[in-house]
């Protein structure tokens, strides 16, 4: 199974200009850094990497993972992984898709309910938040356990007055969670890799930005989160 998760993200790895130094397109919202908090991602446990032109991060996780059943804790029921990205946006109109996908793993006896639950939003307007939902039930084609993908694609904007950019940091906060009718039926549910990308990216500078004059102070700066939409497909 994790010999076809690393087929399937060889491809994204290899977006991007493939020279070591390639320096990000300033016109572009870039990924600055990134961390990672929550009982699913203890640290040690997760890798990642960003592609040349820093629009691209994949995350690999060892221990986002959930079991219910038998001889399982309530502790081992749920688990969260909140993904923090430090993002460089340019001056003027922006618009970008955000898309994330992230491959796990389900397996379920009969009774057993999984649900992953996925929220973006941006710390300048936390009171915004998009939401995806994916559904599994047990039973069925999950009996003999299953891989997944998850795909969201989230819309956002931003209006940015200060002609050298500013900067925004987008949180995604991933739960993958077990829960079950029948004490004796056991379930297991994981999220092994997320990948984030900025696509669809359209910019429209009003100003030029000239370094070492500093930008205008960022107060009218403007970025949000749109409609999010979202797909699970289990199995190949
Ligand atoms: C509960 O789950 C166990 C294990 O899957 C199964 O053998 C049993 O028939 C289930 N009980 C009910 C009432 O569905």
């Amino acid at each position: 199974m994790h010999s076809k998760i690393a087929a399937l993200l060889l491809p994204v790895l290899a977006l991007g200009n493939p020279l070591p130094q390639a320096t990000p397109d300033p016109s572009l919202i870039t990924i600055v850094e990134s961390s990672y908090s929550g009982n699913g991602c203890p640290q040690g446990s997760v890798s990642t990497s960003t592609s040349p032109d820093k629009t691209v991060i994949t995350y690999g996780f060892d221990l986002f993972q959930t079991y219910i059943g038998p001889g399982t804790k309530s502790s081992d029921h749920s688990k969260n992984c909140q993904l923090h990205l430090n993002l460089k946006y340019p001056g003027g109109f922006q618009y970008a898709v955000v898309d994330a996908t992230y491959h796990g793993f389900a397996r379920m006896d009969k009774g057993v309910t999984g649900t992953f639950l996925t929220t973006y939003y941006f710390s300048q307007d936390a009171g915004k938040t998009s939401t995806t939902r994916s559904s599994f039930t047990g039973g069925g084609a999950l009996l003999e356990g299953q891989v997944y993908t998850k795909q969201d694609s989230v819309e956002t904007t931003a209006t940015v007055w200060s002609p050298c950019g500013t900067t925004g940091i987008l949180n995604i906060n991933n739960r993958v969670s077990l829960t079950s009718s029948n004490s004796s039926a056991a379930g297991e549910l994981s999220n092994d890799d997320a990948t984030v990308a900025f696509t669809q990216q359209l910019h429209v500078a009003w100003k030029a930005c000239t370094p070492g004059k500093g930008g205008d102070s960022g107060n009218g700066d403007v970025i949000g989160i749109n409609q999010p939409s979202s797909d699970v497909a289990i199995g190949q």
